[in-house]
């Protein structure tokens, strides 16, 4: 695909953010076995990544706003630009050495996300859209939902909330519902490439509650690129505001959302 300016511009960032944080991750394993842990060591990782992606973002777009989920907030000169970021969306996975986790970039213009790069570093997956131009992969692979129509065919992602978050009964009560009649579900711990997985048809559909606008601003638009749906769990919500949202391929899009909202009615 032939990209805008900009999709190059977040392209080469995501790839030099890439770069530092794969460095520091083969250092985390050695770090996993002193007594300190790597806890420290990653939240440094995660700092870094977000400055490079600042650097190189701003740096070539020196107009826009900027929002980093490590604390870079920036009003642009430009109010209707801004960058939405997560350098390290997968921290969990990054910190306990599964190489699973990436770098998440969004350009905002008008309230609409209009270009968007999920990065996996670890096994060298660029995913990334452009509003109109459709979803793809690295050099030339175009990215489509899956085609299943069988929901016992379907395998979904999602998050499960950690730490004492409200949404447990919640998600419980999804999964008492959706797995009896799915082919089973998954949690790999990051967002971004949940929502990428599904515009790759790895994935059918995902659900989650209680993310951040970083977590699923690119993912979104990848996902509706590759011809997938990605809706509020609660219908007429602002999702980027909300950060509850289902997300699916055409064809099982309405039965898996409704088993979601059931209980939200
Ligand atoms: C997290 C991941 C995870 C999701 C959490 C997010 P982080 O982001 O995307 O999959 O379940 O809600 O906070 O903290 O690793 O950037
Ligand atoms: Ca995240
Ligand atoms: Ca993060």
């Amino acid at each position: 695909m032939q990209g805008s300016a900009n999709l190059n511009v977040m392209l080469k960032a995501a790839r030099k953010a890439g770069r530092s944080l794969v460095k520091d991750f083969r250092e985390v394993e050695n770090l996993q076995v002193g007594t300190k842990g790597p806890g420290d060591f990653v939240s440094r990782a995660d700092t870094a990544a977000e400055a490079i992606l600042k650097d190189e973002l701003m740096g070539a777009r020196p107009n826009y706003g900027f929002l980093g989920e490590e604390g870079t907030q920036i009003e642009g000169k430009d109010p209707t630009r801004r960058w939405i970021v997560d350098p390290l969306d997968g921290t969990t996975n990054f910190l306990h050495g599964m190489p699973h986790w990436a770098i998440s970039i969004a350009l905002e213009h008008k309230g609409e996300i209009v270009s968007a790069v999920v990065f996996d570093p670890a096994k060298d997956e660029m995913f990334y859209a452009e509003k109109g131009a459709g979803a793809w992969m690295n050099d030339s692979q175009r990215l489509r939902v899956s085609g299943r129509t069988k929901m016992i065919e379907t395998v979904y992602a999602t998050g499960l909330p950690f730490g004492g978050a409200k949404y447990l009964p919640a998600c419980l009560q999804d999964l008492a519902r959706l797995l009896p009649v799915c082919a089973g579900v998954r949690r790999w711990g990051a967002a971004s490439l949940d929502l990428a997985y599904v515009a790759a048809g790895r994935f059918d559909g995902y659900w989650e509650r209680g993310l951040q606008p970083w977590d699923i601003a690119a993912g979104i638009l990848i996902v509706r690129e590759a011809g997938g749906f990605v809706e509020p769990i609660r219908e007429g919500q602002d999702m980027l505001a909300d950060g509850n949202v289902v997300a699916g391929a055409a064809g099982i899009f309405e039965p898996f959302a409704n088993i979601i909202r059931d209980r939200e009615a």
